[in-house]
This record gives structure tokens, sequence and C-alpha cells, in this order.
């Protein structure tokens, strides 16, 4: 657990993404606490705009189901990405969905809603990352399906802003890249 200010610090510098995740992922007690540090998100009118759907287990394959219904559909029936549905959702023994729950705001639009739900799942991420796990923030096509938008109890509206995928990291940590500060960082 991060007990100081310069552990923050080094967590928010050296964070990085790990693919390769696997068992005992977070209890669900850990869980709450990743969504504690979520709801701490900046939200300009305290819109809450997310809404966090915990994926584990055997609901993983419930969750597959979705994907392999949301490719027929869209009348896919290519047998490899079928199996890429099926498998994907087992990637990591957690995947915490983060949604955008929009709301109609004559003065907050959405860019800034979305704003503040991915604040909210980076949070949720630099907080699993905080209690020892490894993370990958992932979107693609389905991020935007309404049917597994809708199975995840979200409105027409919403979209999924991240599929957070979270558990113990398996192999070796990528190194972090080289990046010089001077190309991103002026003072005016
Ligand atoms: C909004 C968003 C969506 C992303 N979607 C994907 C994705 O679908 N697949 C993927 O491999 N990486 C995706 N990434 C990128 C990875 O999560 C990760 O940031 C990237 O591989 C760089 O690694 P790093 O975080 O260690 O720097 C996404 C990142 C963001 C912010």
């Amino acid at each position: 657990m991060l007990n100081n200010n310069t552990d923050t610090l080094a967590l928010l510098q050296t964070r990085n993404s790990h693919a390769r995740l696997t068992e005992p992922g977070p209890t669900r007690e850990e869980i709450e606490m990743m969504v504690a540090a979520g709801m701490r998100a900046p939200d300009h009118g305290l819109l809450r705009p997310w809404r966090f759907v915990a994926i584990e287990g055997e609901a993983r394959a419930r969750f597959a189901n979705v994907l392999v219904e949301s490719n027929k559909l869209l009348d896919i029936s290519d047998e490899a990405k079928l199996q890429k549905a099926e498998k994907a959702p087992l990637r990591a023994p957690l995947i915490l969905a983060v949604l955008l729950a929009y709301q109609d705001h004559p003065k907050i639009d959405r860019n800034e809603q979305i704003g503040s739900a991915a604040a909210a799942a980076y949070a949720v991420s630099l907080a699993a990352n905080a209690l020892g796990y490894g993370t990958m923030w992932r979107t693609g096509a389905y991020a935007m399906d309404p049917h597994v938008i809708g199975a995840l109890g979200g409105k027409e509206s919403d979209e999924v802003i991240g599929f957070i995928y979270i558990g113990t990291r398996e192999g070796p940590e990528k190194p972090l890249p080289e990046l010089d500060r001077s190309d991103f960082l002026s003072f005016f």
C-alpha cells in the first residue's frame, strides 16, 4: 500500500500497462477500493457520469457470450472472430468496465463528461497498480456496440470508456519509453 507522497509520485511516473495478466485477481474489497478512487475523478457539475461494472470469475464466460452475440447481430460469422470474442474476457481475472453514463446537460457537453469518465478509468487503473496488480486499458469496437453497452446496463447514449483488464502480472515488465519532456512541455 502507498503511504507517502514519494510513493504516489513514483506510481504516477512509472505506471505502465501489462498485457499478460493472471490469477489471483483483486478481491471484492480491493475492487471497492479501486472504485472509490475512480469516484474521486474531477467532475464538472458533479454529474458522476460514470458507471463501473466488474466482470470476474464465471461472469467472464457470460460476458464472452455477449461479445459473440454482438458479432452475430452484425452478421459476422467468421469462426476465428467468434473464437477471439469467446476468449477475450479470459485475458485477465477481472475486467472493470468503465462506462460513460451520459447526461444531457445545457452546459456540460459530452466531451466534458467523457473527460470525467476517462479520468475515473485512469484513477481505477492507478489504484489497481497501487494495490500491486497489473492493468491494461482496452476499447475497440465492442466499446461502442449497443448490444454490449445494453448488457452492461448502459443506455443508448452511453459508451464504454475503457475495459480495464486487471490481474497479477505475468512475465517481464515492459521498459518505460524514453521520452524527452521538452517535446511536450513549454512555459508560456
Ligand atoms: C482510451 C484508450 C483505449 C485503448 N484501447 C486499447 C486497445 O483496445 N488495445 C490495446 O492494445 N491498447 C489499448 N490502449 C492502450 C493501452 O492501454 C496502453 O496504454 C498502451 O499499450 C501503451 O502502454 P503504456 O500504458 O504502458 O504506456 C488504449 C488506451 C486508451 C487510453
